[in-house]
């Protein structure tokens, strides 16, 4: 099975670091991540793993939020680069592997966290079960994903539509009901990710042992409209999911 490492790409490199540098309209940081920081469970004294770190500034918060030991790992040897320059502490390992390869770890942990990485991932079923013997028992997952209404149309032109007036008003999608992978134009030709409807996703988690305890499609909260006041259509409809499951 062979993995994607597009973050490696130099074109896709540039353009996903111009969304990320601009705070104040890119959502991962408008909506997602603070849905996520929302969730996070006590981390005090734990040991923590995050499945596709990227620049690793998670990973520094999980130790600044109390964390003894946090192993962050990516695919992009660039995204470590970042990660080793911008997010070093002592405490911090950065491990350059796939999330396809976790069942290679001998060591456990108490929290295994992804953001918006887990789509790439053609066998959610291994990676799942993969995170649940990581895990220590009593231990959490926290992971998000772009939300399946967002990775459903296989011709990547799920789109709002607009009134007269240019307002939002619904959103189109289609092929739901068909899981399997979706290649679309993201800074580049050919990125690849993987659609699971809802029901797969979560049954995939109850199925591996995990106990489901939360399930967020995240909102808009008011200081992100005034940052970003078109954020405002994401009401339509949810971009991302977040799940949040304990091992037994
Ligand atoms: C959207 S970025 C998110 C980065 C980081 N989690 C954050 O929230 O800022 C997705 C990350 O997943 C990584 N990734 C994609 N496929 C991967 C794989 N098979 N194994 C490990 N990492 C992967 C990418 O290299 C990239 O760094």
């Amino acid at each position: 099975m062979s993995n994607q490492n597009i973050y490696d790409n130099q074109d896709f490199f540039n353009g996903y670091h111009s969304l990320r540098s601009s705070k104040d309209n890119n959502y991962n940081d408008l909506l997602e991540q603070p849905a996520m920081a929302d969730m996070l469970p006590d981390l005090t004294g734990k040991k923590v793993l995050d499945l596709g770190c990227g620049y690793g500034h998670n990973c520094l918060d999980f130790i600044r939020n109390g964390a003894d030991r946090v192993v962050g790992l990516d695919i992009s040897e660039k995204m470590l680069e970042v990660a080793r320059n911008e997010s070093n502490d002592v405490k911090i390992e950065y491990i350059n592997m796939s999330m396809t390869e976790i069942s290679s770890i001998t060591e456990r942990f108490d929290f295994v966290y992804s953001s918006l990485a887990f789509h790439y991932i053609e066998d959610f079923s291994k990676l799942i079960k993969d995170s649940y013997r990581l895990l220590n028992s009593g231990g959490y997952l926290l992971y998000s994903q772009e939300h399946p209404i967002i990775t459903a149309t296989i011709d990547d032109k799920g789109h709002f539509n607009q009134d007269e007036t240019g307002n939002c008003v619904s959103y189109t999608f289609s092929n739901y009901n068909q899981a399997g992978r979706r290649e679309i134009h993201w800074y580049v030709d050919g990125v690849i990710k993987y659609h699971r409807p809802m029901g797969e996703l979560l049954t995939t988690i109850a199925k591996a042992g995990f106990i489901l305890e939360e399930v967020c499609e995240p909102t808009p909260k008011d200081w992100a409209v005034r940052k970003l006041p078109s954020i405002k259509k994401e009401f339509l409809k949810p971009c991302f999911l977040i799940v949040k499951a304990k091992r037994q």
